[in-house]
């Protein structure tokens, strides 16, 4: 029988898992939910499936054995505390939240029930990302120089305030900060530094277009961000992200390893020392994410992403926001839920 999937939160993102749920035999869609009632239906016309705006009607009438939750990051909570009422397993995007007592009531919400999670940490399941971290095993780790470069903020209007998206930091960059996570172990703590360098305020007479947007109303979010970071296993760390506008994305790592020099661009990946090489992440690495956490459900095993991992990833971005606030390093310790180390 097929694993009956839904669907919560419909835009930008969810496009690629539709497709990719949709050219699985062994996935039936059952259906959608979205605060934008037209965008349930046209994707339910689309793909199959009923549309709600409800995500516990869609529990309710649909049965789902899991969903797929890709909604801003401010619209977390319910919709997974509510699943993990009904048994239901859940895939949710990355940042799981934009503060910590969301991000451990989901946590406990998940821990009771015993649903399985994934979080959408699609670069740990990139070929040549799993291939560096096994280059990396047993070497003294030296620095982890990771970046997030962006030609502007994405189209989706939500991105340019604290209380929607969380910041770069929490909602861009912790896709490196959750790969140096799983390259280089748990952080320990870090120093922040925000700013703002250039104005958002529309111009005069100004007209959005499609694409990156270069201005935006009520922009609060800092442009551009550096942390410094202490792993425990002793290596040092630094993050340099910024959304002011300029040619193209840019996203990857430097690591420096006994022996080993590793770069990092996107889902690929080249290293040079004791061995030499380069690998190319397929085309379809994005989806490995999605496939995994729906195999894992149909074999009833435990994802490799949990929960759990999402809440420690969100931590360290929590961090190097609290640390600007403090003026101060902020150690993990005092962010992290009780029991999560
Ligand atoms: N892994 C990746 O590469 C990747 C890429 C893009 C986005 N994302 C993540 O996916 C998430 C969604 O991003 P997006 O670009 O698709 O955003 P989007 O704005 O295009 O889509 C979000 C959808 O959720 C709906 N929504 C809002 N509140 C809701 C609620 N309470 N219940 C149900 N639906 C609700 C919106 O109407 C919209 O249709 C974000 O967390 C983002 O970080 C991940």
């Amino acid at each position: 029988m097929a694993l009956r999937l839904g669907f919560v939160g419909v835009g930008g993102i969810a496009q690629r898992h539709l497709n990719g749920a949709q050219a699985r035999e062994d996935v039936e869609i059952v259906g959608h939910c979205d605060v934008d009632e037209a965008r349930a239906k046209e994707v339910a016309a689309k793909f199959g499936g009923r549309a709600y705006t409800s995500p516990v009607e869609l529990y309710d009438n649909e049965k789902p054995d899991a969903i797929v939750i890709s909604t801003p990051p401010s619209a977390h909570g319910e919709i997974e505390e509510e699943a993990c009422r009904r048994g239901i397993h859940f895939f949710v995007e990355k940042p799981v939240a934009v503060n910590m007592a969301l991000a451990e009531r989901v946590l406990r919400a998940a821990e009771a029930s015993g649903v399985l999670t994934q979080v959408g940490y699609m670069y740990r399941k990139s070929a040549p990302i799993r291939q560096v971290q096994e280059l990396l095993r047993g070497r003294a780790l030296a620095m982890v120089q990771a970046h997030f470069y962006m030609p502007g903020l994405p189209g989706a209007p939500w991105y340019e305030t604290m209380a929607d998206s969380g910041g770069q930091l929490v909602e861009q960059a912790t896709h490196m900060l959750d790969l140096g996570r799983f390259l280089a172990g748990d952080v320990r703590t870090v120093i922040g530094r925000t700013a703002r360098v250039r104005d958002w305020t529309p111009p005069p007479g100004f007209q959005p277009q499609s694409g990156m947007r270069h201005f935006a109303e009520g922009f609060d979010i800092p442009d551009t961000t550096a942390l410094i970071l202490d792993y425990e296993s002793g290596a040092l760390g630094t993050l340099s992200c910024s959304i002011v506008p300029q040619g193209q994305w840019d996203v990857g790592f430097k690591v420096v390893a006994e022996g080993l020099l590793v770069t990092i661009d996107g889902p690929s990946a080249r290293w040079t020392g004791d061995e030499s090489g380069e690998a190319t992440a397929a085309e379809d690495w994005p989806l490995a994410v999605l496939y995994e956490f729906l195999d894992c459900v149909i074999a009833g095993r435990q994802p490799s992403i949990p929960y759990v991992e999402g809440v420690k990833s969100l931590a360290v971005s929590l961090a190097g926001y609290e640390s600007v606030a403090r003026n101060a390093p902020v150690a993990l310790a005092d962010l992290l839920p009780q029991g999560v180390a």
